[in-house]
């Protein structure tokens, strides 16, 4: 496993060392790399992309704006893509930068991956943030709850009601219709209600296991169907465009694209929510290039931790 980072003096080496001297508790014999140059990915079979910097603060008190904010991160996925581009041409992409929708699409377009190798992973985590809030409002198991959620990652995702189920029944037997759109708008504004309990940095865990559901489901050809950021070609009546939906996962990445029947409401809802993620990336379409030659950028960052913690935890259990 690789990690490539810039931040210096060699966060990635640092993390990589920390990681790899819990491998004799761990009992798993894995060698860990850290990098700050992307040659380290040579040959992966899949690159998590997690490179992209926060809405912080500047020094002078003031805060970029989202446009300069997208121009700076969109520089660094170029740098990304060409790192993918050079060393690990067919690795399955699983994007994770933010904005979701916007990085995912500028790495497609810059790194000629295949539509079906490359993914933005959002829908697996909203849909969890949903059945856990759904969960606790029906007093039952996180186990019981079936959801989805549609659409790009940010206020306009759709929480797909109809498609809630408890225990296969529906949603509306157990939690009432008011404290589900309590839920779906809490669903919607997840991410930033623990950026705010944080005060700095993002959720860390549920990103990272969600990624990795999404890379074991196509590691173990598992044909599992989870929603991710596709890259629909008509799908939807969406064109070249990555939206979140449910797919099918297996050895060949993104296998089959499925149609959920929607509500008129929601389907409406789903509308405004392509619609914004149309316009972010006109946006991106309209930014310059930006892409150095390929040093350095942070792959494989959060969820390489997960991963080994996952794949150690569940070998010793
Ligand atoms: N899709 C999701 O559901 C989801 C969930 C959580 C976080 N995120 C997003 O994931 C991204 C990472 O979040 P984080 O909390 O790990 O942020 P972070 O600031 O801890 O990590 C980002 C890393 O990117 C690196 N970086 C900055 N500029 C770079 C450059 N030019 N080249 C290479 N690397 C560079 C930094 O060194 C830093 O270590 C953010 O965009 C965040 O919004 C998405």
């Amino acid at each position: 496993m690789a990690l490539v980072d810039v931040k210096k003096p060699d966060f990635a080496a640092g993390k990589c060392l920390d990681i790899a001297e819990a491998t004799p508790v761990y009992g798993r014999d894995v060698r860990v790399i850290g990098a700050k140059t992307y040659d380290v990915l040579e040959g992966a079979d899949f690159v998590i992309n997690t490179a992209g910097v926060p809405r912080s603060m500047r020094p002078d008190g003031t805060f970029p704006s989202r446009e300069e904010l997208l121009a700076i991160n969109l520089k660094i996925t170029d740098m990304v893509a060409a790192g993918i581009k050079k060393y690990a041409p067919d690795a399955f992409v699983i994007s994770i930068a933010n904005p979701l929708d916007a990085i995912v699409y500028r790495l497609f377009k810059k790194g000629g991956f295949k539509p079906n190798k490359i993914m933005g992973m959002a829908g697996v985590l909203d849909s969890a943030r949903y059945k856990y809030f759904v969960a606790q409002a029906a007093g039952v198991s996180v186990e019981n709850i079936e959801a989805v959620v549609l659409g790009g990652h940010g206020d306009t995702m759709v929480p797909v009601r109809s498609a809630c189920r408890v225990y296969g029944l529906p949603v509306e037997q157990f939690v009432t219709k008011s404290k589900l759109a309590k839920i779906e708008q809490r669903t919607r504004g997840a991410g930033g209600e623990v950026v705010s309990l944080l005060g700095s940095g993002s959720a860390f865990v549920s990103p990272a296991v969600s990624a990795l559901e999404m890379v074991e489901a196509i590691a173990f050809d598992k044909k599992k169907i989870v929603p991710v950021a596709a890259y629909l070609q008509g799908e939807y009546s969406v064109k070249n465009l990555f939206v979140g939906v449910p797919v099918v996962l297996g050895k060949d990445g993104i296998e089959k694209i499925i149609k959920v029947k929607l509500t008129p409401e929601e389907r409406k809802a789903l509308r405004v929510s392509i619609n914004a993620v149309k316009k972010t990336c006109a946006e991106v379409d309209k930014a310059k290039d930006g892409a150095p030659a390929p040093g350095s950028a942070r792959l494989f960052a959060r969820s390489i931790q997960f991963a080994f913690y996952r794949t150690f935890y569940t070998k010793r259990a």
